[in-house]
């Protein structure tokens, strides 16, 4: 195979992001697999829209089953968003023995069981690490850098748009609604914001890693959420002057009566290093058992840091496809004894 075709679903924030990488990184992308990778189809709603993109328009469709069903595209990124839609192309694409690499948390937290069981009996990958935390690789640390380890808690900035509100409210008195306005101009928040400032965005997210923390299947309605809408500057001030900040915090805890886990926002002190985690950023912190503290930051959201982990996923799909597995992450060649061939 001289190159991989992929479609993608979605032509947005994060599905413009992704094409830039794609052919920004187009020489180092190469190099790393042996083979080109290239977008050969991308599904958008509106093809007359003015798009900020080098994309060629004849690349372009409305058309979903044009690209799922296609024998010539290897791939399906789906960053097209919404539930039942996406929901619903994922499982196509499985059903067709096509890797599926998605940013959408809202499927992956409601149906993301499911569709990882759908993607094993198919012998297909499928990744999701943009769904969680944007840029920052926590997916891939709890299933591979943390595997070893008890984790017994979770704490996480895992919003962007309510840390960027709460950031521009408290540092640049900016109004709630003109820090909102501007995280939806920048791209961080989602196409209906209600679930960023209600909390649900982030609920979605802590139920991701808690599942994966604690191996267990933790569902969105075993997530106790409170939103920040009723937070007013004077709370932010208030809160500064005892030594503490305003955070939204995803926590998941286990002890030897189960597993907790919630989203609120909470007087945080000053001095925990979540405090400083400023505007569209993340963090999470773990607890292990053997390992302790750890914690991991970088960019919740917006269009290249999302496409980042986007694109990484790619690239692993691939290397699987071009070996003729599913379900290997890293390129390390040690690895491949652990690989569940096609002929087993
Ligand atoms: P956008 O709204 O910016 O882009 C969505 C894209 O999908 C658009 O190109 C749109 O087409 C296309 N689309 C949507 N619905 C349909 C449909 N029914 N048929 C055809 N095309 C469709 O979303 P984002 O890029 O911001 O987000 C994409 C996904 O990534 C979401 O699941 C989001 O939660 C997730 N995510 C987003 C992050 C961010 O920072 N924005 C970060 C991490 C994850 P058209 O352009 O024609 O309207
Ligand atoms: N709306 C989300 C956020 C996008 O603000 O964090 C990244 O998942």
């Amino acid at each position: 195979k001289k190159s991989i075709n992929i479609g993608m679903l979605g032509l947005g924030t994060v599905g413009s992001g992704v094409a830039t990488i794609l052919r920004e990184n187009e020489k180092e992308l190469t190099q790393r697999l042996g083979v080109s990778v290239r977008l050969s189809k991308v599904l958008v709603r509106d093809l007359d829209k003015q798009r900020n993109t080098t994309i060629d328009a004849s690349l372009m469709t409305t058309n979903m089953a044009d690209i799922i069903e296609d024998p010539s595209v290897d791939l399906i990124v789906e960053v097209m968003g919404g539930m039942e839609e996406a929901r619903d192309a994922i499982e196509q694409a499985l059903l067709s023995k096509k890797p599926v690499i998605t940013a959408n948390k809202d499927v992956m937290a409601l149906h993301g069981h499911a569709l990882l069981r759908l993607a094993e009996e198919n012998k297909c990958d499928l990744y999701y690490e943009a769904s969680v935390a944007g840029g920052i690789p926590i997916i891939r640390t709890l299933e591979d850098g943390l595997a070893s380890d008890r984790i017994s808690g979770i704490m996480g900035i895992v919003n962007g748009t309510t840390n960027y509100i709460l950031t521009k409210m408290k540092e640049e008195n900016w109004t709630y609604e003109e820090a909102l306005t501007k995280a939806q101009e920048l791209g961080f928040a989602e196409a209906d914001p209600t679930s960023d400032v209600e909390g649900l965005d982030a609920a979605r997210k802590m139920a991701i890693l808690a599942s994966l923390a604690f191996s267990m299947e933790v569902h969105l309605q075993d997530v106790a959420v409170n939103g920040m809408t009723n937070i007013t500057s004077k709370d932010l001030e208030l809160a500064e002057q005892f030594g503490y900040s305003v955070k939204m915090i995803g926590f998941a805890e286990r002890d030897e009566e189960g597993v907790d886990v919630s989203v609120e926002p909470v007087f945080l002190a000053s001095s925990h290093p979540l405090a400083s985690v400023r505007n569209e950023y993340n963090a999470v912190y773990v607890y292990g058992d053997a390992v302790g503290e750890t914690m991991f930051y970088g960019p919740g959201a917006g269009s290249m840091p999302t496409a980042t982990s986007v694109v990484s996923d790619i690239l692993a799909a691939c290397r699987n496809l071009l070996l003729g597995v599913s379900g290997l992450r890293s390129h390390n060649p040690m690895n491949e004894r652990c690989i569940k061939s096609e002929e087993e």
